[in-house]
């Protein structure tokens, strides 16, 4: 666990038809460090090289394409790959490797058997091309649905957080389980939940109000329906509803209030997601999935 503070080790990391720059130290083998600081990482097998030369001839003979798993989603644009950190040790080390250069704190590397790893891939002549990912304990104590979450830096800001952090919920969904992520979470994995909760709440509570107004009614909610439609833990929702100032104290009881200003910004921000043509996940396409046992 020392080595972990240690100095960014890295200066460039090549993979894919992209170069990155690692953001914290990784353990890779000093032996491939020390001269340039550059790594060359093979996209498909993540097997990491010291120098070009070592990478190419590599790359004439890697046959993988895809992350050594199912295949469980696919939709026009991604795809998600279903790998356990049992079956795939190596594979999924090297991934483990590869996100510590963007993790400043989670320290695992060696221990990958008790994980699954859900992978998502942009797909294209050529093959899968990681976008990112996030591990899960097989079994988690504490009910988290996420241990880790990456969306590789050349793929940051388009969206692709969202739609790992949604696809976990929609495994948790078809768990019957509620879920939350691992903690302590990084400062951009918090923006990036929050974002994703506020947008499911208020998506939820607008849904149903337009299912009620058609009724003639109003919304009668609790947050423990809110909890269950969005596979949200009770705390999340409660945190959420905070966060937006929607529980207020009214004739002695605490309700849940949709102010306009949370619906306005809300609006914009879906106009914004469509401009961007952010993805969204189609839960009916996970029909085929059962949690694995
Ligand atoms: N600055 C400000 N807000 C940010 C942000 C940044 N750099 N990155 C994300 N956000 C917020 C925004 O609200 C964003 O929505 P918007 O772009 O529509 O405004 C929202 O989070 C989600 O962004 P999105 O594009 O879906 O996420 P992403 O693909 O960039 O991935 C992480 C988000 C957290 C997975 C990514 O930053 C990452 O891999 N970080 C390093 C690893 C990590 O810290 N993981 C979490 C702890 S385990
Ligand atoms: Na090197």
């Amino acid at each position: 666990a020392h080595e972990i503070s240690r100095v960014r080790n890295l200066s460039k990391i090549h993979i894919g038809k992209f170069s990155v720059e690692p953001w914290y130290f990784s353990p890779y083998p000093i032996e491939y460090t020390e001269d340039t600081g550059t790594i060359y990482v093979c996209e498909f097998c993540l097997s990491y090289f010291g120098s070009p030369r070592r990478f190419e001839r590599h790359r004439s003979k890697c046959g993988l394409v895809h992350p050594p798993g199912n295949e469980i989603y696919r939709d026009e644009n991604v795809s998600f790959f279903e790998i356990d950190g049992k079956r795939q040790r190596t594979w999924c080390r090297n991934l483990c490797l590869l996100s510590k250069a963007f993790l400043d704190h989670k320290t695992l590397y060696y221990d990958v058997d008790p994980f699954l790893f859900y992978c998502m891939v942009t797909r294209d002549d050529y093959g899968c091309h990681l976008i990112g990912y996030f591990s899960k304990e097989k079994e988690s104590a504490e009910g988290y649905n996420v241990a880790c979450i990456l969306t590789l830096p050349q793929y940051q800001r388009h969206g692709y957080g969202k739609l790992l952090i949604a696809f976990s919920y929609e495994l948790s969904k078809k768990e019957g389980k509620l879920g939350s992520p691992e903690k302590p979470l990084s400062d951009l994995g918090l923006l990036s939940y929050r974002a994703f909760w506020q947008d499911t709440v208020v998506e939820w509570l607008l849904n149903e109000q337009e299912k009620a107004g058609s009724r003639g009614g109003g919304v009668e909610t609790t947050i423990e329906e809110i909890a269950s439609a969005t596979a949200m833990t009770t705390a999340d929702v409660i945190h959420t509803l905070n966060i937006l100032n929607m529980i207020r104290y009214y004739k002695g009881q605490h309700v849940i209030v949709l102010p306009d200003a949370v619906v306005e910004a809300h609006m914009k921000q879906k106009e914004i997601a469509k401009i961007k043509k952010h993805r969204k996940i189609i839960p009916s396409r996970l029909d085929g999935w059962k949690p694995p046992v």
